[in-house]
């Protein structure tokens, strides 16, 4: 049994067949990038697999248990974490309490809720209820630390101060918090130049060698090409091609439908020119959504 089951599953909207009898199955250990072109289905594949949305048909089971129509907040205590394409933080907090409602969110999935215990527990905090506070900052602050300088200095700092890049960090620990057994990644370099992504990289790959189960979307082909076991292309909400990267990459469906054209040109020659312009339109989503946040 594969730790991740999806079995044809869709989800229609108005007739636009966003998700359209996907199977897929992540073994434990894994780890599986989901690609293929702007509209592919593949965001809406990662909300039917969290909870943010629910299938039309068909059924995605978590060590063997459904997960179709738990509510997102029950996800944590199922051990399953992801990150959003445009990157969620909560602005008004500061990057410790970012990642520390991620520990919260742990802590309470892992216990029966006592609405009467939880409430003096708040009012009269115990010393064993310090402690465990004390133990839960040790924790967000590690995984703190694992992003090197970008975010130590600023652990303090509201989140609508930082840089996208950061937030795009905060969202990855605050993930990481839950202490997840699966996690999937919407896009994590969006945004991110040259230098960025090579770092996230590296941490992605740090996560995966320490046996985390990762699922990521991902327009960076040769980030992809990298970290993958497996490789599966969607396009119009069809899964095209699925396999090894090497076999993927060369597979003519996936490079016609994920360059949409037809000239004989292999992924790494327009890896570049796809991330230009990707990157690009994240540029552009960036600064709108700074002027928004600010
Ligand atoms: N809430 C929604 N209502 C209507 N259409 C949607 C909704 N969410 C996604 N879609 C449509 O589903 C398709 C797949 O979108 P999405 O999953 O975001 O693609 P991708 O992440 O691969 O770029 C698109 O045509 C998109 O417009
Ligand atoms: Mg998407």
């Amino acid at each position: 049994m594969a730790l991740l089951e999806i079995r044809n599953v869709a989800r229609h909207f108005d007739g636009v067949r966003a998700v359209d009898n996907i199977s897929l199955d992540v073994a434990s250990g894994a780890f599986v990038s989901i690609i293929g072109p702007n509209g592919a289905g593949k965001t809406t594949l990662f909300n039917l697999i969290t909870g943010t949305d629910q299938p039309t048909s068909g059924s995605i089971t978590f060590e063997g248990q459904s997960l179709v129509g738990l509510q997102p907040d029950q996800f944590a205590g199922r051990g399953i974490a992801r990150t959003f394409q445009h990157g969620r933080v909560f602005g008004n907090l500061s990057v410790l309490d970012n990642v520390l409602v991620g520990a919260h969110t742990r802590r309470k999935a892992s216990r029966p809720r006592n609405m009467v215990v939880e409430f003096f527990g708040a009012l009269f905090p115990t010393a064993a209820v310090k402690q465990e506070e004390q133990q839960l900052r040790q924790e967000a602050e590690a995984i703190i630390a694992r992003f090197g300088e970008r975010l130590t200095p600023r652990i303090n700092n509201p989140a609508s101060s930082l840089s996208y890049a950061n937030r795009r960090r905060v969202e990855i620990a605050r993930a990481l918090a839950l202490q997840p057994r699966l996690l999937l990644l919407d896009e994590p370099t969006a945004g991110m130049n040259l230098t960025e992504t090579a770092e996230m990289l590296e941490f992605i790959r740090e996560l995966k060698q320490q046996g985390l189960t990762i699922v990521l979307i991902e327009h960076k082909l040769s980030l992809v090409m990298e970290l993958s076991d497996r490789v599966v292309v969607m396009d119009n909400g069809l899964k095209i091609a699925e396999g090894a990267p090497e076999a993927v990459r060369n597979d003519p469906r996936v490079i016609e439908a994920y360059l949409g054209n037809k000239q004989n040109t292999r992924f790494n020659r327009r890896d570049a020119e796809n991330t230009e312009r990707f990157n690009h339109r994240d540029t552009e989503d960036t600064e709108r959504r700074q002027r928004i946040d600010d």
